[in-house]
C-alpha cells in the first residue's frame, strides 16, 4: 500500500503558498502513532486512576436513558453478530492490527483499556462488551477532527476522558449537553458541560468510516448528511435518532429542533434485523422483558424505514403507444443517502409487477428467487458497488478503494428508474404493482458473515440459529397504480 496520498487542494493562494513550502502540494498525511496510539483508530485516551463504569451502574440513577439505551444497536455494537463474522474475516484477511481500527468504534473501551486480545467475545469486562456503552459518549471531553487526514471527525477521533486524578482520589466525570445543576450527579460523578453533545460532530467521529490504510471513504453518513438540506438547516443526526417517531417526524418535515426534554436514548435506525435476532437471543434465555422492550425497537425500526422514502410511476409514451414505465423514488425523512453508511451492503430495491385487465403478468421485476433469496440480475438497486483494486466488485472494507456504482438515493432528492414495456395488444387500463423493498444484505452475504463468527459465539445457544435463516424483508412502500397501455 502507498503510505502517503497526495493531492493537492483548489483553495486559490492558499495552495499555493502550501506548495511553495512543501514543493509537491498538499500531502494527506497519514496519522502520526505518537499522537494517536491506536492508530488506525483515531481514539485517544486521557488516562487517569478513574475507570470506565459499566452501564448498569448509570442506569442505577438514569433508568430511562439505561431501558432506551438497552438493545439499541449501541449497545449491541460488538455483540453484533454480523460485526463479529466481519471482523473474524478482516483479521484472517490483513492481520490483527486492523481490528483496533475496528473495535475504536464497536467498542472504543475495549481499546484503551488493551483488554482486547484476539478475536471472540468471552471472558471480557462487562464495559468491554456492552461496545459504545454510556461512557463512550458521556466521557467525551472533544474530539480531534480538525487534524484527520480529512480535517474532520472520523474513524473513532474521540478523546476519552472517563475522569481525573485529585488529591483526594480519583473523580468520574461526566459531559453533557446542559449546564450542570447543583448536586448534578449525586456525588458519583461531576458533571461537565459539552456542547459537542448537542452536534452532529459528536456522531460523526464514529459515522465517517475511512480505509485503514488509503483513508478512502468507505461509510459517509457525516459528510452526506453534511452537504444535505438537513446539515444546512442544523438538523443534527439527535434530532431524528434519539427522539420517538412522531418527533422524528417533525424533524424531518418541519426543520424544527426538538425541545430538551423531547430526546431519548433509543439510537434507532434501520437495522430490523439484530434487533429481532436480539429478541430471539431474549426469548431463548428467558428474559422476556429484553425481548418486549427489542421488539419494541424492532417495530420503531421498520416504521422509520417506512417513512423515508416515497414513490411515483408514470407511462411514458412514444407514438401513443406506453413504452416505458418511470418510477421516480425519493428519500423523503432520511437525513443522509437512503441507504447509508454500508450503502454497498444494504439492498433497497424495486419489486414490480403489471398486469393487463385479464390478469395476465405483463413484466415482471425485482422479484427474489424463493429457494436462494437472491435478487434476479435485472433488478434495480438503490445501493452501491464497492469496488476493490482493478475495478473487482468487494464487499469487505480491506479492500475496497472506490465504488463503481452510486445509486444511493441523495437527502430530499431521488432517483429515476425507466422500465421499457411492450403491450400493444393489452387489454387496459394496466395495473402496476410496486414496492420499494429493503434488506441487511444479500443473503448470500449473511450466510457467509454468520458463519464467521469466533468459536464463543455459539450461534445455537444464544440465538437458537441451526440453519441459516432466510432474511427477512421491509417493505418500505407499497402502491398499486393504473396506467392506460395507450393514449
Ligand atoms: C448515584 C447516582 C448517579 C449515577 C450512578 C450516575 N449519575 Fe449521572 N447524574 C446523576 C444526577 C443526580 C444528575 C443530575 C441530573 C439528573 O437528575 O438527571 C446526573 C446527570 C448526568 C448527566 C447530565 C449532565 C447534564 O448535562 O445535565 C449525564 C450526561 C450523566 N449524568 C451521565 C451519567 C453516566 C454516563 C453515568 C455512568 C457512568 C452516570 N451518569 C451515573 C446521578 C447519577
Ligand atoms: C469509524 C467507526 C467505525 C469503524 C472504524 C468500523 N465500523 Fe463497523 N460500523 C460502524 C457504524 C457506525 C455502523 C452502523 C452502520 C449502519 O448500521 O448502517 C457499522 C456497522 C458495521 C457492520 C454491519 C453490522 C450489521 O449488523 O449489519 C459490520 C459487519 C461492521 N460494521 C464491521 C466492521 C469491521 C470489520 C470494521 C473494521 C475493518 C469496522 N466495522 C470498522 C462504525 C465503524
Ligand atoms: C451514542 C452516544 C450516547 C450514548 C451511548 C449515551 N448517551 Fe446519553 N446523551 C447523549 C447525547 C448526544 C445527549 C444529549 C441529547 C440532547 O441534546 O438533549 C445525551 C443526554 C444524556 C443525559 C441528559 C438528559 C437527557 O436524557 O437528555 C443523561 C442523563 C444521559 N445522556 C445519560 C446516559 C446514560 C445513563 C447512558 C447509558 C445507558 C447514555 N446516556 C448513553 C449521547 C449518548
Ligand atoms: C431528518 C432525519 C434524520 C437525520 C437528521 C439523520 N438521520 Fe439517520 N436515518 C433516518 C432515517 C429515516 C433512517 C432509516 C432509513 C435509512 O436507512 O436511511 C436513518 C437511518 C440511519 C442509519 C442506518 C442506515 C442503514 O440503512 O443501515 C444510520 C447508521 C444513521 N441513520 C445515522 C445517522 C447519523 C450519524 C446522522 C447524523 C450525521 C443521521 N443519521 C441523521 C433519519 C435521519
Ligand atoms: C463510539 C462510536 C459511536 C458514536 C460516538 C456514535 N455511534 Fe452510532 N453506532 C456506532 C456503531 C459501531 C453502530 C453499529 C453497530 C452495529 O451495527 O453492530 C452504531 C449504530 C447506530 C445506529 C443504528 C443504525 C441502524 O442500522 O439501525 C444509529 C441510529 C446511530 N448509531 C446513531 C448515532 C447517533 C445519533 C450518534 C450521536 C449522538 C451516534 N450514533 C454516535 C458507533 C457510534
Amino acid at each position: 500500500m502507498v503510505s502517503k496520498m497526495k493531492f493537492v487542494l483548489g483553495f486559490g493562494g492558499a495552495s499555493v503558498a502550501a506548495l511553495l513550502v512543501a514543493g509537491s502540494g498538499y500531502t494527506m498525511e497519514k496519522p502520526d502513532p505518537k499522537e494517536y496510539p491506536y492508530v488506525p483508530s483515531l481514539l485517544q485516551y486521557e488516562k487517569s486512576a478513574a475507570e470506565f463504569t459499566p452501564p448498569a451502574t448509570c442506569g442505577e440513577c438514569h433508568p430511562q436513558q439505561y431501558e432506551e439505551w438497552t438493545g439499541s444497536l449501541h449497545a449491541l455494537a460488538f455483540k453484533d453478530p454480523i460485526y463479529q463474522g466481519e471482523l473474524n474475516k478482516a483479521v484472517k484477511a490483513v492481520g490483527h492490527d486492523i481490528a483496533r481500527q475496528c473495535e475504536g468504534c464497536h467498542t472504543p473501551a475495549g481499546v484503551v483499556t488493551g483488554e482486547i486480545k484476539g478475536s471472540g467475545i468471552s471472558g471480557l469486562s462487562d464495559v468491554a462488551i456492552n461496545g459504545v456503552s454510556c461512557d463512550m459518549c458521556h466521557s467525551v471531553s472533544g474530539h480531534t477532527g480538525w487534524q484527520t487526514p480529512y480535517h474532520q471527525p472520523e474513524n473513532g477521533s474521540l478523546i476519552l476522558s472517563p475522569g481525573k486524578d485529585t488529591p483526594t482520589g480519583p473523580v468520574l466525570t461526566k459531559f453533557g449537553p446542559y449546564k450542570p445543576k447543583d448536586g448534578c450527579g449525586d456525588g458519583f460523578h461531576a458533571c461537565v458541560e459539552q456542547p459537542l453533545h448537542k452536534k452532529a460532530e459528536l456522531c460523526a467521529n464514529c459515522h465517517q468510516v475511512n480505509h485503514y490504510e488509503t483513508h478512502t471513504p468507505i461509510e459517509s453518513t457525516y459528510t452526506e448528511w453534511k452537504d444535505s438540506p438537513y446539515g444546512v438547516h442544523g438538523i443534527a443526526c439527535q434530532d431524528c435518532h434519539m427522539v420517538d417517531f412522531d418527533t422524528f417526524l417533525r424533524s424531518a418535515d418541519t426543520m424544527k429542533k426538538p425541545e430538551r426534554g423531547e430526546y431519548r436514548h433509543f439510537f434507532n435506525g434501520a437495522n430490523f434485523l439484530i434487533y429481532s435476532l436480539t429478541e430471539q437471543a431474549a426469548k431463548k434465555a428467558g428474559d422476556a422483558e429484553l425481548a418486549a422492550n427489542v421488539h419494541k425497537k424492532y417495530e420503531m425500526a421498520v416504521a422509520r424505514l417506512q417513512a423515508a422514502a416515497d414513490l411515483e410511476v408514470s407511462p411514458v409514451y412514444r407514438d401513443k403507444k406506453l413504452a416505458e414505465i418511470k418510477v421516480r423514488v425519493r428519500n423523503i425523512r432520511a437525513g443522509h443517502k437512503l441507504p447509508t453508511s454500508l450503502t454497498n451492503i444494504r439492498q433497497i430495491w424495486l419489486e414490480m409487477t403489471v398486469k393487463d385487465l385479464d390478469g395476465k403478468v405483463i413484466m415482471t421485476t425485482g422479484t427474489v428467487d424463493a429457494k436462494s433469496g437472491a435478487l434476479p440480475a435485472e433488478a434495480r438497486l438503490f445501493n452501491s458497488d464497492g469496488m476493490g483494486e482493478g475495478f473487482h466488485l468487494s464487499h469487505d472494507p480491506w479492500e475496497i478503494v472506490s465504488f463503481g456504482r452510486q445509486d444511493a438515493i441523495p437527502p430530499k432528492g431521488y432517483k429515476e428508474v425507466y422500465y421499457g414495456v411492450s403491450a400493444p395488444q393489452a387489454k387496459g387500463p394496466l395495473v402496476v404493482d410496486i414496492k420499494l423493498r429493503y434488506r441487511q444484505a444479500e443473503q448470500e452475504i449473511a450466510h457467509t458473515l454468520l458463519g464467521a463468527v469466533p468459536k464463543d459465539m455459539d450461534l445455537a445457544a444464544i440465538y437458537g440459529l441451526t440453519s441459516m435463516p432466510d432474511l427477512p424483508i421491509v417493505d418500505m412502500v407499497s402502491k398499486s397504480v393504473k396506467i392506460n397501455p395507450a393514449l
